[in-house]
């Protein structure tokens, strides 16, 4: 497999669980400085990147809804969540010496840019990391229909989706000794077969606006580097 890109330009979904590596809650350092050498290796290959990220390790609103709170404070909560992380991974990357933009779909100046779309893609073409916070600016879309809007709006040619299994299986592989891992699938299999990649309207969105995703497994050093450089051998594609 050659060094070269195949993608120009990526979006990356990380989710909020995916920052607190062995910890209960909050953010692992070490997690952190494994993202920004990551990113870094793939940006100074010249891919554009663009992340966004969850809010989960921060707050999670389906247990107080549970409990009684009103889903868009729980939701509105959990956007200013990702607006943490998303400060934290900037601080990561630009330690690593990329520089970052953090754009948020709730206004927000004092800490960061708005979202405008123009001026992501500008950071982009300027080789600056974006990172989307605040998922849709909206409650009742999760962080992964964020991540498929951004991704379409951007123009992105490839979306990641980093979990912690190497793909998409047949079932819960952590339960399921026999599960099997789909190397492609497209997005009437994966919705058919209810396969829990994402949420439903991000993969409509993405299924009707021709997506490229790869759900691929982030605790595997240099698999992003790998992706973006053609192997597909990495993750499950689903197109
Ligand atoms: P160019 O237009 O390419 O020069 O981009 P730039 O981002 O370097 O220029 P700009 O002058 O827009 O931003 C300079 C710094 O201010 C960057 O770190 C931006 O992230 C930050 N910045 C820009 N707009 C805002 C804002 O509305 N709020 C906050 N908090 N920071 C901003």
């Amino acid at each position: 497999m050659s060094g070269k890109p195949v993608f120009q330009r990526i979006l990356l979904k990380l989710s909020g669980e995916a920052l607190m590596g062995p910890l209960a809650f909050g953010i692992s350092p070490d997690v952190m400085g494994f993202l920004a050498h990551e990113i870094k290796g793939v940006v100074e290959s010249g891919v554009q990147v663009a992340l966004v990220v969850g809010g989960g390790n921060i707050f999670r609103g389906e247990g107080l809804a549970h409990a009684g709170m009103d889903r868009v404070t729980g939701d509105h909560m959990g956007m200013l969540a990702t607006v943490i992380n998303a400060l934290a991974l900037q601080d990561a990357i630009e330690r690593v010496g990329v520089p970052v933009r953090v754009q948020s779909a709730l206004r927000i100046n004092e800490v960061c840019e708005d979202y405008i779309r123009r001026k992501a893609v500008r950071h982009l073409e300027k080789g600056r990391v974006v990172i989307f916070s605040a998922g849709t600016g909206n409650p009742f879309f999760t962080t992964d229909s964020a991540a498929a809007l951004r991704a379409i709006e951007i123009n992105a040619d490839l979306m990641l989706k980093a979990t912690k299994v190497d793909g998409i299986y047949t079932a819960d592989p952590k339960k399921h000794a026999d599960a099997r891992k789909y190397e492609q699938l497209t997005y009437d299999e994966a919705l058919s077969r209810r396969l829990g990649v994402m949420d439903q309207t991000a993969m409509v969105l993405c299924r009707d606006h021709g997506v490229h995703l790869c759900v691929y497994d982030m605790e595997r050093p240099k698999a992003l580097q790998a992706i973006v450089c053609g192997d597909a051998t990495i993750g499950t594609h689903v197109r």
